[in-house]
């Protein structure tokens, strides 16, 4: 084999890889947007009582057990424009406390797979689209 070949032979086959890379999509690929159906469905269950289904920051919670401050309000595109996906992520997983933020904000990170918390933020960013 000339070095030539081995080269071309070389590029075929990363061009394969490249081709399967891109034909599974951005989904399958590490920290690529979540889900949005499916991080519906974990904040109906986990987060809605305080965070509102609307996204407002307004669930029955905030009244009931007296949240000040209260949680923000994800259709505020400005306030969410200054939250970078790892802000939303280290609240979400560690907690209000560990960002020097309201206690009232519970910790998710041993509740929720880092790819629940994906579908999450994708959820979350769907307000203030
Ligand atoms: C018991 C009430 C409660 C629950 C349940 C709760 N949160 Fe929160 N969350 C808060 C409060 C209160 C804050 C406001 C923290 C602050 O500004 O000091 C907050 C803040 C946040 C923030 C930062 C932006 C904002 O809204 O202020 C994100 C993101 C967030 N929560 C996501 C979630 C997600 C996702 C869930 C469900 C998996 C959830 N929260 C469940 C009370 C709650």
């Amino acid at each position: 084999m000339t070095p030539l070949k081995i080269r071309s032979s070389t590029i075929a086959r990363l061009a394969v890889a490249f081709a399967a890379v891109f034909a599974m999509g951005p989904a399958h690929i590490a920290g690529a947007a979540g889900d949005v159906t499916a991080g519906r469905a974990l904040a109906l269950k986990n987060c809605v009582k305080c965070h509102g289904t609307d996204g407002k920051g307004d669930g029955p919670a905030v009244a009931a057990e007296h949240l000040s401050p209260p949680p923000g309000d994800w259709t505020d595109k400005e306030d969410m424009s200054e939250h970078p996906d790892v802000f939303l992520r280290n609240i979400i997983e560690q907690g209000g406390a560990a960002m020097d933020k309201s206690l009232r904000m519970p910790a998710f990170g041993k509740k929720l797979t880092p790819a629940q918390v994906d579908d999450l933020i994708a959820y979350i960013r769907t307000f203030s689209k």
